[in-house]
């Protein structure tokens, strides 16, 4: 047989953030520094499994009884708890029922149903802030989405780009989706204040316009409740919205994929129908979600003591990053005049963007051993006073 059916298949290009990692495993030099990937990191640059994961997975371990599928729409104490997490308990009491909830496959699964349910009759078109994640763009492409990227970020003032932000509201088509950062905006760390939020929630109102929250750094912040505010706002408010929230970073559940989608509508009538076109999306893709790693999240959450445990661990991990980013912009400021870094003081979360270009993020790698991700954002988490030194002095050499 001559003939092959896969010849016309193109490369496609790598994922960047995967290649880079994998670049930096083949890195024979013992210097080497990576802070590519957003993965949380200890001083011992391990991700740990958190200590109340394992307790959750002890008790699973010699509690749980089968490996039975779980229902199309995943655990439904892990939805409950995942609700009450990130709407409040108040909040998902009184309104769960006009609101879908659906157990997904990380975060990237839960945008991906999100994506898929809103292409299906709903809306053509999609605003995504530039700079963002960047499957984000392939994420509601694939979906068939019509892309309308605007301006997120003004890197020569250091700050929010916040009057291109209203700009754009002001202009896409009415009834179009828009994505935003729940907290701790990726890869810049700068989130709208509170004020901004605000006229943000009013255009939309005003346009018709659907926020889609990607929540994927909640306690990374401020901290847990304080993070979830501004989603917890938009649902007060009555604006329907939908949620895609990731339980990688939050509880290290990196690798099992944990995630839930969160559709608010206006009735619980709208919102069965909305979960049963999910259903459908879900059983056509993976049919139903990995059991595991939603059982611990929602063992951790529905037991009080464990509950409080877990929040002190983000604490810890939040606190990390604090000072991480306090002692890296002190030594950056102190070790040159010609750039100030002072603004990145401001940021939440784990990255830093300290808007390089391309050629000293590839300076970095080649010269220096130090990966970091194309655009010119670092993994605060990667640091450590093993290697501080010799990043900031890698760094300084250059900017
Ligand atoms: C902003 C943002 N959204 C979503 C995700 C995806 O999370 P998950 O690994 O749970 O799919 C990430 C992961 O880095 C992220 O940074």
């Amino acid at each position: 047989m001559s003939y092959s059916f896969f010849d016309a298949v193109e490369q496609a290009p790598s994922d960047a953030i995967f290649k880079l990692n994998a670049a930096f495993g083949k890195d024979p030099r013992p210097h080497k520094a990576n802070l590519t990937m957003g993965v949380y990191r200890d001083e011992n640059l391990l991700t740990p499994i958190l200590q109340t994961v394992k307790t959750a997975e002890n008790y699973l371990l010699s509690h749980e009884i089968t490996k039975e599928y779980l229902p199309i729409e995943g655990d439904p104490l892990f939805i409950q708890e995942s609700g009450r997490l990130i709407f409040g308990d108040s909040f998902w009491s009184n309104s769960h029922a006009r609101i879908s909830g659906i157990h997904a496959p990380g975060g990237t699964g839960a945008l991906r149903l999100g994506a898929d349910l809103l292409r299906e009759g709903i809306t053509p078109t999609i605003a995504i802030p530039d700079p963002t994640w960047p499957n984000h763009p392939h994420i509601f492409q694939k979906s068939g989405f019509k892309l309308h990227l605007f301006s997120y970020y003004d890197m020569q003032r250091h700050q929010l780009n916040f009057q291109s932000i209203l700009e754009t509201l002001q202009k896409i088509p009415s009834r179009s989706v828009v994505l935003l950062h729940g907290c701790c905006h990726n890869p810049t760390g700068a989130d709208p204040t509170p004020q901004e939020w605000e006229k943000i929630a009013d255009i939309l109102r005003q346009r018709e316009l659907l926020p889609f929250f990607d929540f994927a750094y909640q306690g990374f912040g401020k901290g847990i409740e304080e993070d979830a505010h501004v989603i917890r706002t938009f649902a007060h408010q009555s604006l329907e919205c939908v949620v895609a929230a990731s339980y990688s970073k939050n509880f290290g559940l990196y690798s099992e994929r944990v995630g839930t989608l969160f559709v608010i509508t206006r009735s619980s009538e709208t919102a069965q129908r909305v979960l049963s076109k999910l259903k459908v999306i879900a059983r056509t893709c993976y049919s139903n979600p990995p059991r595991h790693g939603g059982a611990v999240v929602g063992y951790i959450l529905s037991h009080p003591e464990l509950k409080k445990e877990w929040m002190k661990e983000v604490d810890a991990m939040r606190h990390r990053l604090t000072t991480l980013r306090k002692e890296f912009v002190r030594a950056l400021q102190e070790g040159q005049k010609k750039r100030d870094f002072s603004y990145l003081l401001n940021r939440l979360g784990m990255f830093c963007y300290l808007g390089l270009d391309k050629e000293q993020v590839l300076k970095l790698q080649e010269e220096h051993g130090i990966y970091i991700a194309d655009n010119g954002r670092i993994n605060l988490a990667g640091l450590s006073s093993q290697n501080f030194n010799y990043i900031i002095g890698s760094i300084l050499k250059i900017l």
